[in-house]
């Protein structure tokens, strides 16, 4: 696991942006992992300007969605395809029908796990998954006790994540859907690079837990440590709980030049 401290978020992004910008030059058809949520919308805008400076395109890209919520109507403002269209993908040259999250509409929800997980085969696997961190340590919406191997499923969330995620509905916990889809811990450990941006202080303690602490299912983001290539940015706040933050320090100044993140 490769773990970069930056000073801050901004710069964070700017890390994960030069990795999907040579993925998307070196791989014909890159297949990008999307997060939604509050952190990688630093990377995204990132993005959007080297796409408007025409140093990056998307036209031969497929995107797929870590988690979508359930029974949202179609189009609905918070939900995450409606999110990562208005915040990301409308904004670049990413073919519309490229695009896909699970099916989190009631019609279809109990075929709608295994459908997902055969379009990302279909597509090859994902090359390039980004990730953020929930405050209780999931990745995805995979919450404590989530199955390490588990796959693409229907999730309850927990009422601490709701009540984090109560921000995008008009602060009304009860306007939060209960229940998600969500690609499972052995889904994403499937994608053949792990990016997971984390920044801010309520990110510290899940970090130093899912870093440094022992795989656990009660710290989903633990898993990552199964998985051959991860990186996780960090600012310096959600850096502060790392008892080896010097060494992560060290390691990556003196990291030599042919070997990107
Ligand atoms: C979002 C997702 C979640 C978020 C996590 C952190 O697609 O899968 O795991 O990444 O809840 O959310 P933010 O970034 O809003 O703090």
């Amino acid at each position: 696991m490769e773990i970069v401290i930056t000073s801050d978020p901004e710069s964070a992004a700017v890390i994960a942006a030069d990795a999907i910008e040579r993925l998307l030059k070196i791989e014909p058809n890159p297949v990008l992992g999307l997060a939604t949520g509050s952190s990688p919308l630093p990377i995204y805008h990132e993005l959007i300007r080297r796409y408007q400076r025409g140093i990056i395109s998307f036209a031969h890209a497929r995107a797929f969605l870590l988690d979508e919520y359930v029974g949202l109507e179609p189009g609905h403002p918070e939900a995450y395809k409606s999110f990562i269209q208005r915040e990301f993908t409308g904004q670049v040259d990413l073919p519309h029908d490229a695009l896909d999250g699970p099916d989190g509409t009631t019609k279809g929800l109990q075929s709608a796990p295994e459908a997902y997980e055969t379009l990302i085969r279909e597509a090859g696997g994902i090359d390039l998954q980004l990730l953020g961190i929930g405050s209780d340590g999931h990745i995805g919406f995979n919450e404590p006790t989530s199955s390490l191997g588990s796959r693409t499923r229907l999730k309850t969330l927990t009422d601490a994540t709701r009540r984090d995620n109560a921000r995008f509905f008009d602060n009304d916990i009860d306007a939060v859907p209960r229940h998600v889809l969500t690609q499972g811990i052995g889904t994403i450990l499937d994608a053949r690079h792990l990016v997971l941006i984390a920044t801010g202080e309520s990110k510290a303690a899940p970090i130093a837990l899912a870093v440094e602490g022992p795989l656990t299912a009660m710290i989903p983001a633990s898993a990552l440590q199964l998985h051959p290539r991860v990186t996780v940015l960090v600012d310096e706040a959600a850096a502060s709980g790392l008892l080896n933050a010097n060494y992560y320090r060290e390691a990556y100044e003196n990291k030599p030049d042919w070997q990107p993140i």
